[in-house]
């Protein structure tokens, strides 16, 4: 494949931009060729410049769809990082518990799923350590932009190399079965998540509130700060007042969306609403 132009290079920056929000840095041309290349070659075009000039004529349609899920990275594995997962075992849960024992309700959010690592590891640490939840009405809903992943994710087979990187080997012979040379999700912890298409850039969510935890990692990191504040401002108005945000380990609310505070748990790190930004309070919060 030959290489790009500079106007193919500056096109695609801001078609991923104003699509996706995820910002391509100066300098990524290898990226950008590492990435469409194959796009380019799949759809019989000779390089990325043919493929940008077939875009430019009506940006639309799998073509479109196909540029834009190349862009994004995928990265994820399970119990990533592992804070987050021990922050909602030793304090998420047993706290929402207490507070919707009337309801026996718990809405969690995950809004970059990627391949789905993410939200399995959630509904694997409901199942492993709360087994009363059995008895409640427990939503996990999954979402990324990217179609293909989310396909991926939907039909719960990892390859070896995805469940050997952080799930204990317990919770694989717990939770999975053999697929050939694969491994599948059973089906009762598949079910228990729900995935669907959400680009955080939409006006309108195919999510919405109440949510009583949100899992937003490893995805504002794309995103420049205008961008990241809108979505930051989205999320604290599904959010509920006791409700919590989690967030990748190099993101953060603060600088961006003063109406948070970080919560310290163990070696992680969470976020709630500060009383000041809870709906009906007088304070105004910007967004
Ligand atoms: C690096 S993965 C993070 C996966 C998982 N949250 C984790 O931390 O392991 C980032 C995901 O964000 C998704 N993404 C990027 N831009 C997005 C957007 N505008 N709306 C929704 N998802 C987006 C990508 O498709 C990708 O699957």
């Amino acid at each position: 494949m030959n290489g790009m132009s500079v106007e193919t290079y500056a096109y695609v920056r801001d078609l991923v931009h104003r699509r996706s929000a995820i910002v391509v840095e100066a300098g990524k041309e290898y990226l950008v060729e590492s990435r469409l290349g194959p796009v380019a070659r799949q759809a019989g075009f000779a390089s990325i410049d043919d493929l940008a000039r077939k875009l430019r004529e009506g940006e639309r349609g799998p073509l479109l769809t196909q540029v834009i899920e190349a862009m994004t990275t995928n990265e994820t594995s399970f119990y990533r990082d592992q804070h987050p997962f021990e922050t909602l075992r030793t304090k998420l849960v047993p706290e929402l518990m207490k507070a919707r024992a009337s309801s026996r309700s718990i809405r969690i959010w995950c809004g970059a799923a990627s391949t789905g690592q993410e939200p399995y590891t959630i509904a694997m640490t409901l199942r492993e350590h709360f087994p009363e939840l059995a008895t409640w009405s427990v939503h996990i809903v999954a979402t990324d932009l990217n179609s293909a992943v989310l396909a991926r994710a939907r039909a719960g087979l990892f390859k070896p190399i995805e469940v050997n990187r952080g799930l204990p080997a317990p919770m694989l012979v717990k939770y999975f079965e053999r697929d050939g040379a694969d491994w599948r999700i059973k089906a009762p912890l598949r079910q228990m998540v729900t995935f669907q298409e959400l680009n955080l850039l939409d006006p309108q969510w195919s999510v919405s509130g109440p949510q009583d935890i949100v899992f937003l990692r490893n995805v504002l990191i794309y995103f420049d700060v205008p961008t990241k504040r809108q979505i930051l401002g989205r999320v604290r108005r599904i959010l509920r007042p006791d409700g919590y945000l989690l967030l990748g380990g190099a993101e953060t609310t603060v600088n961006i969306d003063d109406a948070y505070q970080s919560v310290r748990v163990g070696q992680g790190l969470c976020y709630q609403l500060k009383p000041a930004a809870l709906p009906g309070r007088s304070a105004h919060v910007a967004g």
